[in-house]
């Protein structure tokens, strides 16, 4: 018996099983193992200096717009580069298994699409769909994987055919998050029986308020992270480990071989 594997309740299984809304709820860990770092990782060169809280605000926009478009630029380059993870991949299959899935999401990737996953919820938005700054014009961006040096650079936001600068397509500290999107997640989390929190601190709100959300509304909610977090005062289980090696076991174990 492989002693790094974390044992999955025989509860959570049955509960899995008999789901008939299931929501998955991710941070940056269920993008971990494609390599992306995570949110609260260290930065490392031109952004060594840095904590990520401090460049995602319209404030830092604002004073240094080069130094916050390159760090943009040089997250989408690393995310065009990975490949999605068994976690994403097992989220994707997920859907084929249960009567329904909703997927909301506080990562600004594309991995869950990758997977296959289809509508899916980014509460944070996207590095994929920057928009003009002033008129709000959403601006279509070079095809291919952006060419950026390894410990990053300043790079000049386009500029819009409006004259205003081009912004990253995501929600700065101290921004709305989309209406929608925002109402949809938390009207699942209330409806869903089943609701996974998968690699996310829940320290950020207002998506921090999901996994209680659905807790209140009397759904089991299960978190998957190696390290104990915000959450872990919400949750039916938690199941220590890392995403891309529990969500295909926990498939495997509820539902079989894929
Ligand atoms: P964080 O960086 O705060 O947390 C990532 C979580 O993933 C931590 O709890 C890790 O323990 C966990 N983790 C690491 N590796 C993992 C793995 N292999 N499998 C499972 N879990 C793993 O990221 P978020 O919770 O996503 O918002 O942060 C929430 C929001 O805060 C982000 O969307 C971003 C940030 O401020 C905005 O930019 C608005």
């Amino acid at each position: 018996m492989n002693r790094n594997v974390a044992t999955i309740p025989q509860d959570l299984i049955a509960a899995l099983k008999k789901a008939k809304h299931v929501v998955v709820f991710t941070g940056a860990g269920v993008s971990a193992e494609s390599g992306i770092p995570t949110f609260r990782d260290s930065l490392t060169g031109l952004w060594e200096r840095f904590h990520a809280e401090d460049l995602a605000t319209p404030g830092a926009f604002h004073k240094d717009k080069e130094l916050v478009w390159g760090w943009y630029e040089w997250r989408r380059m690393k995310v065009s580069q990975a490949q999605p993870n068994p976690a994403h991949i097992a989220v994707a299959t997920l859907a084929t298994l249960v009567p329904k899935l909703t997927i909301v999401t506080q990562n600004v990737d594309d991995l869950h699409e990758r997977a296959g996953s289809t509508d899916v919820l980014h509460l944070h938005g996207s590095l994929h769909s920057p928009r003009c700054a002033t008129c709000g014009q959403a601006h279509i961006l070079p095809p291919g994987i952006p060419v950026e040096p390894e410990g990053g650079r300043r790079s000049s936001p386009p500029v819009c055919i409006c004259g205003g600068l081009v912004r990253p397509g995501v929600v700065w500290f101290g921004e709305d998050l989309p209406v929608r999107e925002l109402r949809q997640a938390f009207e699942a989390a209330q409806k869903c029986d089943l609701l996974f929190a998968i690699g996310t601190s829940g320290l950020v709100q207002p998506a921090a308020r999901i996994p209680s959300l659905a807790k209140q509304a009397g759904a089991c909610v299960v978190q998957v992270n190696p390290t104990s977090t915000e959450l872990d005062r919400e949750c039916t289980w938690s199941v220590r480990g890392g995403a891309g090696e529990i969500m295909p076991n926990l498939l495997q174990a509820a539902f079989g071989p894929a």
